[in-house]
């Protein structure tokens, strides 16, 4: 595996590399999600490039830039282990330029539920993924369906810039009591560990109500809000894969979605019906 920081480096790797290429663009910290999406990689392409880039864009004035977790070693070792052939870890330096041409996220997309609340996150994401798609020119992207309105974004920017790259959105990875997989989850005292578990119990229960038959909006929102009462939601939102409100689930269709906060710290998670 190569390791390579700077802009020339990898562009002269690239330039070596013939057949597909699968990308998995990261910010670090990696886990089994990673890996899973690492692996897939792998099978399917004949040359892996992993990016750990901290994008400091997507992070806003407040946010946990400064202590987001940065594991540079476990990840080279990680990336070695799943067969990655070249890891990209640049400095905001090398990505960023002065007064630059800047994308912005799409203004319904962009802007709801995750962009509501952190106005200007997917501008920074649509950025730099643009940026990591110039430079890797991947024939395939692959990203978790945990991010779920970030893949969607993703998605559209493809689709809206014609860029040939297909992005390949993949399954949540849970712990085995239901947590799902996220860089942030370090940051949880076992106490909170353990309250957060209740983001994918409402889940579950809005999974069985579904197949139980139910399919009023409220009626579900209502139950996981009382199996989340022991933390802070900030929302809960059943979306179509546009992410438009349904007020009546479909399968197949919706996406029901959740933030909290556990202490200090802000989790995501959702489940596609
Ligand atoms: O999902 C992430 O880790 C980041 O948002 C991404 C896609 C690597 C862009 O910085």
């Amino acid at each position: 595996m190569k390791i390579v920081r700077t802009i020339q480096a990898l562009r002269e790797e690239r330039g070596k590399m013939e057949g597909s290429v699968g990308f998995v663009p990261t910010m670090g910290a990696l886990h089994a999600g990673h890996l899973s999406l690492i692996r897939r990689a792998r099978e399917e392409n004949d040359h892996v490039v992993v990016s750990v880039f901290v994008n400091p864009t997507q992070f806003l004035p407040g946010e946990d830039l400064e202590k987001y977790p940065r594991r540079e070693e476990a990840d080279r070792l990680i990336c070695e282990k799943a067969g990655v052939d070249l890891l990209f870890m640049p400095d905001a330096s090398a990505i960023y330029h002065e007064d630059e041409v800047t994308l912005k996220a799409p203004a319904y997309l962009g802007y709801i539920l995750e962009g509501h609340r952190r106005p200007g996150h997917f501008d920074g994401v649509v950025q730099v993924v643009m940026k990591l798609f110039g430079l890797v020119q991947p024939d395939f992207a692959y990203f978790g369906k945990k991010d779920a309105q970030q893949l969607r974004i993703l998605q559209k920017m493809a689709e809206d810039f014609f860029l040939p790259v297909t992005i390949v959105p993949m399954e949540t990875v849970r712990e085995e009591d239901g947590l799902a997989l996220s860089s942030r989850n370090v940051y949880l005292s076992p106490e909170e560990r353990r309250r957060a578990l209740s983001i994918s119990k409402a889940l579950k229960r809005a999974s069985k109500m579904v197949m139980a038959g139910e399919r009023s909006a409220e009626a579900i929102e209502a139950e996981m809000r009382e199996v989340m009462r022991g933390i802070d939601v900030e929302y809960v939102a059943i979306v179509d894969r546009d992410f438009r409100p349904q007020e009546r689930v479909e399968l197949k269709k919706s996406i029901i979605l959740v933030a909290a906060r556990v202490g200090a710290t802000r989790l995501i998670d959702n489940i596609w019906l």
